[in-house]
């Protein structure tokens, strides 16, 4: 397992200085480009999650659609996207979270998942964790059972997997 963090984290990219002066940013699309690292990237997450034995697989807005849809696929589930305000079309609950700078507000359709379905989450990557935490929030106001939230990478030195874990999330990632 060591061997598939080092594995995956070299074919990750630091981009200095994007989107603001400051800021690492981890690029996961030379995961993606490359068909034989994409392959090895989705394999351990389907078997991560399906040790959980999901009914529904939930992605969030727009990385974790990438990964989520796919883990789905294999596992032979439905999948469930988290969406930015205003891009769901049907019914939908909403939580709205902090940012560095700001606020977010994520939905999801009133029928995606059922009381008592088990739900992975699934996204490319941890940071302050408040996106996680909303999506955990939105799946259990509709009574869904968050089993793991599960990310390639998590950035431990902004606290977010600490704070999912507080809040009651089992955290699953890769890299860090
Ligand atoms: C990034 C990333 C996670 C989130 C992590 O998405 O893909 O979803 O931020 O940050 P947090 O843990 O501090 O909440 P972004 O908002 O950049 O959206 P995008 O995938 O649509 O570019
Ligand atoms: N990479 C991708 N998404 C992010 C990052 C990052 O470094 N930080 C916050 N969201």
């Amino acid at each position: 397992n060591d061997s598939i963090s080092n594995y995956l984290r070299s074919h990750i990219r630091t981009v200095p200085d994007w989107p603001a002066p400051g800021v690492q940013f981890r690029d996961i699309t030379p995961l993606l480009q490359d068909p034989t690292v994409f392959r090895v990237l989705i394999d351990a997450f389907v078997a991560r999650a399906r040790t959980h034995k999901p009914d529904v697989v939930a992605g969030l807005d727009a990385r974790g659609f990438i990964l989520g849809s796919v883990v789905a696929y294999q596992l032979g589930v439905g999948f469930v996207p988290i969406r930015k305000k205003g891009k769901l079309p049907f019914t939908t609950v909403e939580e709205t979270y902090e940012l560095e700078y700001g606020s977010a507000t994520v939905e999801l359709h009133t029928d995606a998942v059922k009381p008592g379905q088990r739900v992975v989450l699934v996204d490319d990557l941890i940071a302050t964790g408040g996106t996680m935490m909303a999506g955990k929030k939105l799946l259990e106001k509709l009574g869904g059972v968050v089993v793991e939230g599960c990310a390639i990478v998590d950035l431990p030195e902004l606290g977010g997997s600490k704070k999912l874990r507080e809040g009651g999330l089992d955290v699953f990632n890769f890299v860090d």
